[in-house]
């Protein structure tokens, strides 16, 4: 041994009195350099004394009585190798041949007979060689294979080594090193865990041997590989709580854990996904969109069956209004005709449909799609016609098309010569009244000049004198058109006769022609003289708009304009749901606004 024996000094004080004939039971020792031991594990415990090889040892029996010392139940006699005093044996130097139970038989003096009896066993202590695992009987070398659930039994087992080990304590080791205590599932050597679970997975089943010969615990582990079924971990992003807006870059990530690994395939409503999915489990939309909106899952073949995640529904916000695309234009010659189809708006052809013209926020039907027809077309016919599907009969379905594919504008545009309507061609006047006469001229390309040529002058619009005002041109009914009006403060006699408005556009000229009569009136004298007094600057004039005649003035079958009235009547002449139909049309676009 290491230590120079004539140091170790062992030494065991049988103190205790033991019946003759129990022979093994307690005793206490005191002892330098060594350890009494009781074997783990085996019930019946008894007293050893563990000593180092070449150490001395001393065995010592306190008595008053004839003492006789034993070995394997041999006498020993006192020798060189055993020294015998009074009450004590003293091993010279231990051997292998000293180990096993030593007694010392203490003898009446008289009648020498056996009174009692102490002993120990000397073991002699041997450094374990190793140490293994076995698990169901089998001796464990490298990796434990076990499939999760099953029952885990396992055995630490020490080759060589005396005595029995003082201790094993079992550990587990996660994959990062953590060291978890085994102890509540041992008992000594013996290690059961009922049901193995897949959190120990690579991780170490590590035996830790306590012995006396060793300064520090002998390890001894393996390792466990425990197969087991596919559990899915899904993560996004953005993360989830994050709203999706179209046009965000997404990412899904499914993560499958199983043993053997498999491979995570995306599936979008039970079907394939929209975008391609990488092996390593992303599924990334560069830009979501609504189409991608619906339930994803996570799947994985395993051991020849098909395993899911739980479902993951995507929702994508989108813009609640829609960009309208800038209408298309259709132009036609002033006059001429054209035919709108619903298809060239975006609209389906096959249902219902009603074409409606836009006025200001309205939408005034005009006539039954697909196709309208509009002959003789006139500057008032201008403007955004629309072709609107009246039924929707799945909301979701329409919506979404809606979505999509906003139903486009038509631009109707008119092109021609100049044309001007005069609101009443013949008016009578009673004298001394105001009276305002009224011109709507449409022309496209735009007007360059326009006047009104009175019986004695000429007046741009803005002008006035001569008794006239020539009032500031406004807007008219529809976009190539305009309105003129000329007002005539006190009205007498000399204002009767023709007037002209007069335009002029690149594409030609034309007039329209006002007839005035007038009638006397009790006041026509003396508002000549007003008017005739106070000449220039004096009579203030209140313009009033065009449309709206004084009550002096007669009433006259208005032109040939077609009004939106009229166009409404066609529309529903048309078959366009009747009477209702504007109001339909009305309703469907505030829907439309809404979604
Ligand atoms: C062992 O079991 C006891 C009682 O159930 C518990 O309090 C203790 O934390 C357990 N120890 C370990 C290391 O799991
Ligand atoms: C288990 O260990 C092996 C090899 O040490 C490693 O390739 C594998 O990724 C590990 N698996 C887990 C789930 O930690
Ligand atoms: C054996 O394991 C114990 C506990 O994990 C540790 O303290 C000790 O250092 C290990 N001994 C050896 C030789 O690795
Ligand atoms: C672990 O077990 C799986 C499934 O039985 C097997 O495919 C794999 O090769 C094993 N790994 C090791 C390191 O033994
Ligand atoms: C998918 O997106 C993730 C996170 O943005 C990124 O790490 C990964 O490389 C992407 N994969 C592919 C195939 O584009
Ligand atoms: C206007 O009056 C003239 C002359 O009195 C007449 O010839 C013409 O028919 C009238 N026009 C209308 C539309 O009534
Ligand atoms: C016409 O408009 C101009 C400028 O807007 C204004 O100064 C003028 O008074 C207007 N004329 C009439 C008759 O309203
Ligand atoms: C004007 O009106 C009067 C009375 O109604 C009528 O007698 C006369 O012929 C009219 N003059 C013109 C030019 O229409």
């Amino acid at each position: 041994m290491c230590s120079p024996p004539s140091l170790i000094f062992s030494a065991l004080l049988l103190v205790s009195f033991i019946q003759s004939h129990s022979g093994l039971t307690s005793h206490s020792l005191r002892h330098h350099g060594s350890a009494t031991h009781a074997t783990p594990g085996d019930g019946n415990s008894r007293p050893e004394l563990v000593v180092r090889l070449h150490e001395e040892v001393v065995l010592a029996c306190d008595s008053n009585r004839v003492l006789a010392w034993k070995h394997n139940g041999k006498s020993v006699q006192h020798s060189a190798a055993y020294r015998v005093t009074a009450n004590t044996l003293r091993i010279m130097k231990v051997t292998n041949q000293d180990e096993g139970p030593w007694q010392c038989e203490e003898l009446d003096a008289k009648s020498r007979v056996l009174v009692a009896t102490r002993a120990v066993w000397i073991v002699v202590m041997e450094i374990p060689k190793g140490a293994f695992l076995s698990f169901d009987g089998k001796r464990a070398s490298g990796w434990l294979n076990m499939k999760e659930g099953a029952p885990l039994k396992g055995r630490c087992l020490m080759d060589g080594g005396k005595p029995a080990p003082t201790a094993y304590d079992w550990w587990l080791e996660s994959p990062d090193g953590e060291q978890e205590s085994l102890a509540n599932f041992s008992t000594g050597a013996d290690l059961a865990i009922d049901k193995i679970l897949r959190d120990m997975h690579n991780g170490t089943i590590i035996c830790s041997i306590s012995h006396v010969a060793l300064d520090n615990p002998m390890n001894t582990s393996a390792k466990v590989n425990i197969t087991y079924s596919p559990s899915f971990a899904i993560s996004r992003i953005p993360g989830f709580g994050f709203p999706l807006r179209e046009g965000l870059a997404v990412s899904l990530k499914c993560d499958v854990d199983s043993n053997p690994p498999s491979r995570p395939i995306w599936m979008k409503d039970d079907g394939d996904p929209p975008v391609e999915q990488s092996p390593d489990g992303y599924l990334n939309f560069s830009s979501i969109s609504r189409e991608h909106i619906g339930w994803y899952k996570c799947s994985a073949e395993y051991d020849s069956s098909t395993y899911a995640s739980s479902g993951l529904f995507i929702n994508v916000r989108y813009e609640e209004v829609f960009t309208k695309q800038p209408p298309r234009q259709v132009e036609v010659a002033l006059g001429g005709g054209v035919t709108l189809d619903c298809g060239d708006s975006g609209v389906s052809t096959t249902g219902p449909n009603c074409w409606g013209r836009l006025s200001g926020n309205r939408l005034e039907a005009v006539g039954a799609g697909p196709q309208l027809r509009l002959d003789s077309v006139l500057y008032q016919e201008a403007g955004a016609y629309r072709c609107v599907a009246p039924e929707k009969p799945d909301p979701l379905v329409a919506e979404r098309k809606a979505m999509l594919t906003p139903p486009q504008d038509i631009e109707l545009v008119v092109t021609g010569q100049p044309v001007v309507y005069p609101i009443r061609r013949n008016l009578t006047a009673v004298g001394g009244s105001q009276l305002s006469l009224s011109v709507e001229f449409c022309a496209n390309p735009e007007a360059t000049h326009a006047f009104w040529l009175t019986p004695t002058v000429a007046l741009r619009p803005g002008q006035e004198g001569g008794g006239y005002i020539a009032q500031n041109v406004t807007e008219g009914d529809s976009a190539h058109c305009r309105r003129a009006a000329l007002t005539i403060p006190g009205v007498y006699l000399e204002h009767a006769g023709e007037y002209l408005f007069v335009v002029r556009s690149l594409r030609g000229m034309a007039d329209g022609m006002v007839l005035l009569n007038v009638t006397r009136g009790a006041s026509y004298y003396s508002t000549k003289r007003a008017w005739s007094n106070s000449h220039s600057k004096t009579v203030v004039v209140v313009p009033k708009p065009p449309p709206s005649i004084e009550d002096n003035v007669q009433d006259e079958p208005r032109p040939e304009v077609t009004t939106e009235a009229e166009l409404v009547e066609a529309a529903a002449g048309a078959g366009c749901a009747g009477a209702a139909a504007g109001q339909l049309l009305l309703l469907l676009l505030a829907s439309v606004v809404s979604m």
